[in-house]
Order: C-alpha cells, then sequence, then structure tokens
C-alpha cells in the first residue's frame, strides 16, 4: 500500500542550514525504501540526484529509464548522451550540475524480455515530489530546469505548455528562478535531421539562458 505524500518538508531542515551534502546523503538513503506510489514495485532501485550539494544549477528529467534503473543514475542512457552534447555544446560542466528526476523509480511494464517506458501519471509525479521538493530545498539552486512536461508538471506544481513556455524565467517560491525546455529524449523521436539539429540548437540555446542566470545570481 503506498504511503500518502506529507505536506511539508520535515527533514533534515536544520542540517541544511549546516550542512546540504550531509542531508542530501541521508535523504538519499531515506529515497532507496520510498513506497509512497506504486512504482517501486517495478524497479530496480531508486534512483536519485547526482551532482554537487552547492550546484548553482539543477536539471530535472523525467523519470529513469532502462539503463538508470539498472545503474542507479540519473541520466546515463540514450536520452543522457543527448543531454551531454547539449551540455557540452552549452559550455556547461555536467559534474557541476545537481541532475535528478521528478520521478525517482523507472515506470515500465514488462514486454517479454524487454521493458517499455510508461509515462508516470500526475499522482505518481506529485507523490514523487516531496523528494523533490526536498532536493531543491537542501540544494538551493539559483535554476532549476524541467527537461519535459512531466518535470515542468513537478517543479511547477502544474501543467504548462512547453512550447509556451520553455526558454523563459519563472520566479518559483524560495527564491529560484525555473525555467522549462524539452526532454532530450523528445529528439531521439524526430526523423529528420534537420529538425533534430533544430531542436538541439533550441536546447542549447535554453540551457545557456538558464546558466547565465545560474551564474549571475550567485556572483
Ligand atoms: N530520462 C529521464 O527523464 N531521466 C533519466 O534519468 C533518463 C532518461
Amino acid at each position: 500500500m503506498a504511503r500518502p505524500p506529507e505536506a511539508d518538508l520535515p527533514l533534515f531542515r536544520e542540517k541544511r542550514v549546516n550542512d546540504p551534502e550531509k542531508a542530501l546523503k541521508l535523504l538519499r538513503v531515506e529515497a532507496r525504501s520510498c513506497t509512497r506510489c506504486d512504482l517501486y514495485k517495478n524497479a530496480t532501485q531508486t534512483v536519485f540526484g547526482e551532482g554537487p550539494a552547492d550546484a548553482s544549477l539543477m536539471l530535472i528529467g523525467e523519470q529513469p529509464g532502462d539503463q538508470e534503473d539498472l545503474a542507479g543514475l540519473p541520466f546515463v542512457g540514450p536520452a543522457g548522451k543527448v543531454l551531454d552534447k547539449a551540455l557540452e555544446a552549452a559550455g556547461i560542466e555536467r559534474n557541476e550540475v545537481y541532475i535528478t528526476n521528478a520521478v525517482k523509480h523507472f515506470k515500465n511494464e514488462p514486454r517479454g524480455k524487454r521493458r517499455l517506458h510508461k509515462k508516470p501519471d500526475t499522482s505518481e509525479i506529485d507523490a514523487c515530489r516531496w523528494w523533490l521538493d526536498n532536493e531543491i530545498d537542501f540544494v538551493q539552486p539559483a535554476v532549476a530546469v524541467a527537461l519535459g512536461a512531466t518535470a515542468a508538471r513537478g517543479l511547477m506544481r502544474k501543467p504548462l505548455s512547453i512550447n509556451a513556455n520553455r526558454g523563459r524565467l519563472i520566479a518559483l517560491p524560495g527564491g529560484v528562478q525555473g525555467l522549462i525546455t524539452v526532454h532530450p529524449s523528445y529528439l531521439l523521436r524526430l526523423h529528420e535531421a534537420r529538425d533534430k539539429r533544430r531542436e538541439f540548437e533550441l536546447l542549447v540555446k535554453d540551457l545557456r539562458i538558464a546558466n547565465d542566470a545560474a551564474r549571475r545570481a550567485r556572483r
């Protein structure tokens, strides 16, 4: 039976002030046994965020995919490769960014030997937001980037059109600025090389906007 999400962020508030890195480590350990929704039943492990506890830029994906589920790390599969290229083109060092997902377990449907990706539903995103909220609370990035609609829902707490909102800074509670862009896997689904190139450039542009704002905020 899944536990209902708690309303507030009690966990290590005091520790965050003193030691955000330790608080994040404790949070990661607690997340290993998460049963806030039923997705843990069908996944190998919780895939928690990774990166420096003092990162000024946070990237939020949808959920771990097959490879991430096995490795226990975010964005190490095909979408991660696209993300790596986009980060490099935007002049952003991946190891300086905190990278996480809106949903921490791989939602999938077994099909023969394969596990097919299934989109998380609203209740799963909302249940998992407890972890994301705590990650944001501890890391306190200047800018948090939502990669795709699921992350946008997790970050902004409401459904938002990517096309109508992408690439602009949106003030969020707690002094964090949010920015929405496409998910890297969107590029993998495009067939025309020209479309892929155009969308890649737009993704890089959005990441640059986020990174510039994060650097300005930390000066
Ligand atoms: N897609 C995501 O949204 N997150 C990952 O970690 C991998 C693929």
